[in-house]
């Protein structure tokens, strides 16, 4: 058993309710009526989850909802204790994806997407909580698949063995990400692990897949043709001596005397001779052998090292921009593998949405969850993508005479699997819905005041001389709250003495009032943990930063016959023109066209002020394209709210509604 400083039970976890944020359907009908919803709670409709958290909240929650035992597949793609801030770079839309000041070429460099910054021990604790709780949510026939690089395969594997048990141990995967990858002074490193475990050793859900020849054991084996074909060739023996016909020499060939014996009886040798299918060496001596025709292979069984599958290339059609995305070839395997049509697939790491978009393209119902925005708005304008394609496939399916395959008609063999479903929602538990992302806003917070980061603290960001740093999430101000877990930290640390200065954006008067005591009552004037506070928002040294202004639009609309037309006349994103300033020094940007800022426009008919249902999207395809900026959709009857949801390159919303 792995054993760290700090280890410690999940005794409990509290569940926090879920908000709907946000709802999609590609068509009519959302999901299939049949019987795979009747196992579903009915808390939430049948369709997708898309859940904005952190997953140990998000876990606890589906626990608490209905979801124990009912998860049939797991695959996660965790952090890998990498040390590294996880970057996107980010650009305009358009043919340059960039913005020309003063004749010079601008783009919007890199966002930091996720941070992978641990003290090691408190990595394995944030690991072991989140499968204690994924072990609660698989089904008896699940299985659990954990995505690790070389250096944490093994704490990874400890931690699985304890958690689920070392019998429901079943593959360690080598995937072959890469193929080049010089290392200085050590071996090039070129795979992943994949850590295959079920709940139930021999009861779980299994489909044989069949792995491509590469095409270096192609060239290597299949070497010989005739008129049927090329093909390799195979052993007639097997190791050990046999008594009787199989041990017998055939053809003047003795399997006895070299310690084997035929795999064949002697009869089912002359009849797969007649057949052509033994290969007769011309050198005198040399054994037969039997012929492997590649056009008669499936492909191999799969085994546990899976260099077959391409990685994201640079240009791919699949490639959403997303840091340490995988590629879906990777998880198509492993959800045709372990999970059958109709099954429940989640994934709580899912950053751009890859295991969410190929269970929906291989007819499975899911449940993803990230704690980053930006990964959010990746996987949703992604299903939106795949469910919108479902449904044109099926129609021109229609159109051409053959039968369709949408939610729940059998599909004929060729078909893909019909879709579970062809709608999904995204929940939030908890807040995270920060003006900028954290992570962001620590880095640029960091860089700004000139926060040392420390790489190795799990709660403190950084430090400013000899004082301990904390940035307070930008999402609410400093509040008693903030100041009571820094409290229980300290508690934990009765050898520290240093200072601190805690970083917000403003502050409750009960916070004031909280460090106004603690300073008083701590230690006496000099105490030690002595707290300090730069308020960004009001600080005369330092409150320049981040006069966070929201992204404005001005967009009329219009009912007219029934129909609503909806044009976007103007938007501007301070955010973006901001970077480009900050780039080009006193030059002022000039984006000509607003759409360059603009990465997807949803529009909701018929707004409830809460929960935005997607009625119409424009998502353009390549980053080259731009959105349309006007719209025609059916009108709600009676006097409605028209809510329009604009998204910037930098993943920055802003929803403008219209009472028509
Ligand atoms: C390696 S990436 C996953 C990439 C994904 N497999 C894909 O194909 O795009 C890991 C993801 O985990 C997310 N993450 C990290 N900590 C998390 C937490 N506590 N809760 C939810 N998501 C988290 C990060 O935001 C990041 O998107």
């Amino acid at each position: 058993m792995l054993v760290w400083v700090g280890k410690r039970p999940l005794s409990h976890v509290t569940a926090f309710p879920a908000q709907a944020v946000e709802r999609f359907a590609a068509g009519e009908q959302t999901a299939w009526s049949g019987a795979t919803w009747q196992d579903w709670p009915a808390a939430y409709p049948p369709g997708g989850l898309l859940f904005h958290g952190d997953n140990k909240e998000v876990l606890a929650h589906l626990l608490a909802n209905g979801f124990r035992g009912k998860v049939n597949l797991i695959y996660i793609d965790p952090p890998f204790d990498s040390g590294a801030d996880y970057v996107r770079k980010v650009s305009l839309r358009g043919a340059t994806g960039s913005a020309k000041i003063d004749g010079d070429q601008y783009t919007l460099g890199e966002q930091i997407q996720y941070t992978d910054i641990w003290a090691n021990d408190n990595y394995l604790q944030f690991m072991y909580e989140r499968l204690l709780l994924l072990k609660e949510l698989l089904s008896a026939d699940g299985s659990l698949y954990v995505h690790v690089d070389a250096r944490k395969a093994h704490h990874l594997r400890a931690l699985l063995d304890e958690a689920f048990g070392s019998d429901a141990f079943r593959n360690q995967i080598a995937w072959k990400r890469t193929s080049a990858h010089a290392g200085a002074s050590q071996y090039g490193a070129v795979t992943d692990y994949l850590l295959f475990y079920t709940a139930d050793p021999a009861g779980n859900t299994w489909n044989q897949q069949f792995q491509s020849l590469t095409e270096v054991h192609r060239a290597r084996h299949y070497r010989h043709t005739d008129e049927r074909g090329v093909y390799a060739l195979g052993e007639l023996t097997a190791p050990g001596l046999r008594r009787g016909p199989s041990g017998d020499p055939w053809h003047g060939f003795n399997p006895s005397a070299i310690g084997r014996h035929w795999g064949n009886l002697p009869s089912a040798l002359e009849r797969l001779d007649a057949q052509g299918m033994i290969y007769w060496p011309e050198r005198p001596g040399a054994w037969p052998r039997l012929k492997r025709y590649e056009s008669d292979l499936e492909g191999r069984s799969c085994t546990d090292f899976w260099d077959d599958l391409d990685p994201i290339n640079m240009v791919g059609s699949e490639r959403e921009n997303y840091p340490t995305q995988k590629p879906e070839g990777l998880l198509e395997r492993i959800i045709a593998s372990s999970s059958n049509p109709g099954d429940l697939v989640l994934d709580c790491f899912v950053g751009s949405g890859t295991t969410a978009a190929v269970a929906q393209k291989l007819g499975r119902r899911w449940i993803a969850c990230d704690i980053n925005k930006g990964a959010i708005q990746t996987t949703a304008k992604r299903l939106q993508t795949v469910m919108r394609e479902q449904v044109e496939e099926s129609q021109q399916r229609a159109a051409a005479g053959e039968q369709g395959n949408l939610l729940g008609e059998e599909p004929k063999k060729e078909q893909p699997a019909a879709p579970a479903q062809l709608s999904f929602s995204v929940w939030r538990v908890n807040d995270y819905d920060l003006q900028i992302q954290h992570n962001e806003a620590v880095a640029l917070a960091c860089e700004h005041i000139g926060v040392q980061r420390t790489r190795t603290d799990s709660f403190f960001d950084g430090t400013l001389g000899r004082r301990l740093v904390k940035i307070i999430p930008f999402d609410h101000p400093l509040s008693p709250a903030d100041l009571e877990e820094l409290r229980r930290e300290l508690d934990g640390r009765p050898a520290e003495d240093r200072e601190m200065t805690l970083v917000c954006l403003g502050m409750e008067i009960a916070a004031t009032a909280w460090i106004d005591d603690w300073n008083r009552l701590r230690k006496g004037r000099n105490a030690a943990n002595k707290v300090h506070v730069i308020e960004l928002r009001t600080d005369q040294k330092y409150g320049r930063f981040i006069r966070h202004e929201p992204a404005r639009a001005s967009v009329k609309v219009r009912r007219r016959n029934g129909r609503l037309s909806v044009a976007i006349d103007e938007f501007i994103s301070p955010g973006i023109i901001e970077r480009l300033r900050q780039q080009a020094g006193v030059l002022q940007p000039m984006i000509e066209d607003w759409r360059a800022m603009v990465d997807c426009v949803m529009i909701d008919p018929a707004w409830d002020g809460r929960v935005f249902n997607v009625a119409l999207s424009d998502i353009p395809e390549r980053k080259t394209d731009l959105v349309q900026g006007t719209y025609d959709l059916p009108a709600p009857s009676g006097e409605t709210t028209v809510a329009v949801k604009i998204i910037d390159m930098l993943g920055e919303e802003v929803i403008v509604t219209s009472q028509v």
